[in-house]
Order: structure tokens, then sequence, then C-alpha cells
């Protein structure tokens, strides 16, 4: 039963089920046991999966944060700061497929506001940190995730799409809709972070070169 105080979508209580617990016991056998509380952060990642797995939404309630405090011998105001500080971590519920747009410098000069757009235009999103009235996208304004070659991102989940543009994210937008799950990565005629089309330089093997002298 929710008390006055509690949000409405927290529940009542949180464990973790046999999958989540088979992760934890490869997390925790790579800390001291007295220095366990390091294993704050993968212990959060854990939680948010589970409930992603279990109601569609991912992210880590309270009472998760408390369970996962019990279990690393942590005060929980110590791993409510870790949850509330990181945007990875969700802290309320969120919709099926969490659209995260890098907006920062690099992403920014490279058309991240289009990105932004076509985000809203098709999920169906007001703003950042609203959800779609289908509950299936949450969109959200990211800083730089550290991919800034491959600019502008779009983070969904745990899946960066690069080389985004208006169109691009449209159609993913859709393919998600639709149950699909394109591939991640560059969404432009490129290998990583390589140019586009192929390699620029280095293009003969010094061997190659010195026979050709
Ligand atoms: S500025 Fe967007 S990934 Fe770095």
């Amino acid at each position: 039963m929710n008390t006055p105080w509690k949000p409405a979508e927290q529940p009542d209580k949180f464990s973790f089920d046999a999958a989540s617990e088979a992760e934890i016991a490869k997390v925790l056998v790579k800390y001291p046991e007295a220095r366990k509380a390091s294993a704050v952060m993968p212990m959060l990642y854990i939680a948010q999966r589970q409930m992603g797995r279990e109601t569609g939404s991912a992210w880590v309630p309270v009472a998760a944060m408390d369970e996962i405090a019990r279990r690393l011998d942590m005060a929980p105001i110590r791993v409510y700061e870790v949850a509330s500080f990181y945007t990875m971590f969700n802290t309320r519920p969120i919709g099926r497929y969490h659209l995260q747009v890098c907006t920062t410098t690099s992403c920014w000069l490279r058309g991240s506001d289009d990105v932004v757009h076509a985000c809203k235009k098709a999920a169906g999103v007001g703003g950042f940190g609203e959800t779609s009235e289908d509950g299936l996208f949450t969109l959200t304004q990211v800083e730089c995730l550290g991919a800034c070659a491959n600019a502008p991102i779009l983070q969904v989940d745990d899946d960066f799409y690069e080389d985004m543009d208006g169109p691009r994210t449209e159609a993913l937008i859709a393919a998600l809709r639709a149950g699909e799950r394109p591939p991640a990565g560059p969404t432009v005629n490129r290998c990583g972070s390589a140019p586009e089309g192929g390699r620029k330089t280095l293009l003969v093997t010094p061997e190659a070169a010195s026979e050709n002298q």
C-alpha cells in the first residue's frame, strides 16, 4: 500500500530475480568484501535491467536502491546519491524505449536540433523529460556521450545510433515502433569512426611504396 508521501509509481518492495542474482555474483566477486560498495553502479544497472524485463520500463525504484544498500552494507542515501547523479539511471518510470539525444557542441554543430525535432515528431513526445501517450518513448537530453567523431548521436537504451539526421531518426523510431531493432553504430557508409566511404590515408603499404620507387 502506498503511503501518502510515496509517489504512486514506487513499488513497496523489490527483490532481485534469478537472472539478476547470477549477474550480481559475477560483479561482487571483483571486489574485496570490505570494498563491495564499489559495486553500486553495476548493481544499479542490474536492478534497472530487471525492471525493464519485468515491467517494460527500465528504471530503479527506491525499494531497489534500498535493497542494493542492504546488499552492499551502505547507507541508502549513498545509493540514492549515485542513482540521482548519473543520467544513465532512471529514478522514475520511463517509456519502453529511452531516446537520449546528445546536444553538446559536436552533436549540435552536426545537426542534433534536427534529431530532437524528428524524435518529437516521430515518437509523439512534447519535449525533454516527457513520455509519449502510448508509453513507448521517453525523450531525454544528454551531455557528450564520448562519440563526437560520429556526431550527432542518438542513444536508444544502451545502443548508440551514430551520424544521425532527421530522416534517419524518423526511420529508426518507426522501426522501433514496429518491434524491430535496427543494428546500432554508424548510419552512413563508414566502419566505426573511419572516414565515410572508406580510408583516405595510408592507402599504400610501406612495402608496396618501396617497390614502386
Ligand atoms: S558532443 Fe555528442 S557525443 Fe560528444
